[in-house]
């Protein structure tokens, strides 16, 4: 479904991805971590079309996006949560939502057809009674769901969330969890960032590490764990203390 062959990306002198190759098939939850600054973030931003690679190219069903815009990216059904929610603060929680149901897969265009799915998509990130209030009055929690509900709402085949669970306390974990696990059920390939290693061996079939921009690992989640490079640059204490 997705392949990424040999993406660079450059900030003046650092390169903040270097020659990175990964392939998804549909259906897959694969993980994406690696220490803070590896990489990961760039490597959405690159994929979905928010920043240019320096070199490389991004295939999509079978379709080159590489040098696609993002709104472009996201009407063919690649979704992306961002790393820092930024819902628009002055619209209410569904607005919000029906923002990305105009800018995403769906084509619904009118507010009659788009409203029942943007509700149906606040039911299911447990938001559905906050569904007037607006995102400014949220709680950073419930914006970080809100930031979910509206990847979702374009309907997309492909979702990429950027560190959703962060901050989120040990109960919310497995629900969180439990979600992803639900979305992927309901016919959506996932790729997450994040930090908590739980979370990504529970939910994910597949691995990938960053590391300083590179690719360092790929696995089962149980190979991950146990690999001393991996070890090494990142998971060391992490995985330990878990
Ligand atoms: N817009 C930018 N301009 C300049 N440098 C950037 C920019 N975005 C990212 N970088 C740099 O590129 C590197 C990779 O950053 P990136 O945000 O992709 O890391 P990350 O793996 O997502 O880290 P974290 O786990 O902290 O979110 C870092 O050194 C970062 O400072
Ligand atoms: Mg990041």
């Amino acid at each position: 479904m997705l392949q990424v062959k040999g993406i660079s990306k450059a900030f003046g002198g650092l390169m903040a991805l270097n020659n990175v190759s990964f392939t998804v098939e549909a259906g897959e939850i694969v993980g994406l971590i690696g220490p803070n600054g590896s990489g990961k973030s760039t490597c959405f931003n690159v994929i979905t079309g928010f920043m240019p690679e320096t070199s490389g190219s991004v295939h999509f069903n079978g379709k080159d996006i590489t040098h696609l815009p993002a709104h472009e990216v996201a009407r063919r059904g690649l979704a992306r949560t961002f790393q820092l929610v930024r819902p628009f603060p002055h619209l209410t929680t569904l607005d919000n939502v029906l923002a990305g149901c105009l800018f995403g897969h769906a084509g619904m265009v009118t507010r009659k057809t788009a409203v029942p799915h943007a509700q149906a998509v606040l039911e299911l990130v447990g938001l559905a009674d906050k569904k007037q209030v607006l995102a400014r009055d949220l709680t950073v929690m419930e914006r970080k769901w809100l930031e979910v509900a509206r990847a979702l709402a374009g309907r997309p085949k492909l979702l990429l969330l950027d560190e959703f669970m962060a901050g989120l306390n040990s109960a919310e974990i497995p629900q969180a969890v439990d979600l992803v696990k639900q979305l992927n059920a309901s016919g959506i390939t996932i790729i997450i960032v994040e930090h908590i290693i739980k979370a990504i061996t529970n939910a994910c079939g597949r691995v990938i590490v960053l590391n300083a921009g590179e690719k360092l690992a790929e696995g089962s989640p149980a190979e991950i764990v146990e690999n001393p490079q991996v070890i090494a640059a990142y998971l060391g204490t992490r995985y330990a203390d878990r």
